[in-house]
């Protein structure tokens, strides 16, 4: 069985084939295999955002598929920016402006409990659907710290950790990622 991510990111692409590598006869990205698609990520959960990307790239292919959808949610902020992480500080969308409007919203906040949330789907030819969640907890800092990773990672401090992801190598990210996380459910359930 060969596998496509649903994605053209080289991060998630390198994570995922470093984690599902012996189960797959091989692991391509989208544009390994010349599938250019642009879902559009219209639904208000994760598992309805990674469906829509699994189902749509399966239209495409015969191959198993992959597609994940994260966020991060915030305590004070009833889940926010959940779904909506990506685009957070509005368009053009930039990680900075993301950073800094979840700064604003949570001026004064002192309770500043948070969390990342992957759900991963694994859809087979056949229609066949496997779902993975990971999530890890941490708290959002007063200001970034570190310049690793992307996206949320230098407010984000890991309780695991005890430390930014900002400031974490990839391995130690790696370690306890919510991606890492819901791509070993996904394994387990294989
Ligand atoms: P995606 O669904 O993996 O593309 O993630 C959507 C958005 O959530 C990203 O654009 C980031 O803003 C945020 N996000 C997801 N995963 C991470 C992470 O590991 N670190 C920091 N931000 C993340």
């Amino acid at each position: 069985m060969e596998l496509v991510i649903a994605s053209n990111n080289a991060h998630k692409a390198h994570e995922i084939k470093k984690i599902l590598a012996g189960k797959f006869d091989a692991i391509y990205t989208l544009a390994d295999i010349n599938i250019h698609v642009e879902p559009e990520e219209t639904a208000d959960d994760f598992l309805g955002n990674a469906l829509i990307k699994a189902t749509t790239v399966a239209a495409y292919t015969d191959k198993a598929v992959i597609a994940d959808d994260s966020g991060l949610m915030v305590d004070a902020l009833s889940g926010a920016p959940g779904v909506h992480s990506a685009r957070y500080g509005g368009e053009p969308v930039s990680d900075e402006k993301n950073n800094e409007k979840l700064l604003r919203e949570m001026a004064g906040v002192t309770a500043r409990g948070a969390k990342f949330v992957t759900t991963m789907v694994l859809l087979f030819p056949d229609g066949r659907k496997i779902v993975g969640v990971g999530e890890v907890k941490g708290e959002i800092l007063t200001e970034r710290r570190g310049d690793n990773g992307f996206g949320y990672d230098p407010l984000f401090y890991s309780f695991e950790l005890e430390k930014t992801f900002g400031e974490a190598s990839e391995d130690e990210k790696n370690s306890v990622s919510h991606r890492s996380r819901a791509l070993k459910e996904i394994l387990r359930q294989l």
